[in-house]
């Protein structure tokens, strides 16, 4: 059995390497942890190649994905819809990646998954984001410039976030080692 499945999505890598840096997180918090006993099993993967024996096999699953046009992309959310009933039964963590910031982030985290999903969630965190606009498709730079009104590369990756999010993991997951 996994410990943690962390399952992301994404077009332009940030929340790849949102989940790298939750995992490697995850990982220096138990190494640190006085009572831990082994190094804690996490498998990360791309949420179109988690299937449901992976939810059944971890004791923790989260869930990451960037925010386009106010919404997660479609492959996230359908994959929250078809997996519910396993979602369900067991510890959910939730994250986004998006460059609003303050209410208008928060607003995007409650609206971004599924309520019933958000409701169950032990956790849920933005935990930033980034945007090169030269490695934008041009349909997407265009929208990122003329509605987000974004004119510059920008980094809001917030590591702080990452690790306050990984300790509130992690203390679901001794509760559920005991
Ligand atoms: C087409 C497009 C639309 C976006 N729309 C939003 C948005 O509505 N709200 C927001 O906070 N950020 C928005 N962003 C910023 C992304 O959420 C941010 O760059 C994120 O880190 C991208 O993650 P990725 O690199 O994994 O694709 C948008 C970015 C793109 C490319």
């Amino acid at each position: 059995m996994q410990d943690i499945v962390i399952g992301y999505a994404g077009k332009y890598g940030t929340t790849k390497e949102l989940s790298k840096r939750l995992e490697a997180e995850l990982r220096a918090i138990a190494t640190q942890s006085a009572d831990q006993r082994r190094e804690i099993d996490i498998l990360r993967l791309p949420v179109r190649e988690l299937s449901v024996e992976h939810i059944h096999d971890a004791r923790v699953v989260v869930l990451g994905g960037p925010i386009y046009a106010g919404r997660l992309p479609r492959v996230l959310r359908k994959f929250c819809e078809r997996n519910r009933t396993a979602l369900l039964s067991r510890d959910i963590g939730l994250f986004i990646s998006c460059l609003y910031q303050d209410q208008q982030a928060r607003d995007q985290l409650v609206q971004a998954f599924p309520q019933w999903l958000f409701d169950h969630a032990i956790a849920s965190a933005n935990l930033g984001g980034r945007v090169k606009l030269d490695e934008l498709k041009s349909i997407d730079r265009l929208l990122v410039k003329r509605f987000g009104k974004i004119d510059q590369d920008l980094d809001r990756i917030d590591d702080r976030r990452i690790s306050s999010f990984a300790g509130e993991l992690y203390s679901v997951l001794k509760r559920e080692l005991g």
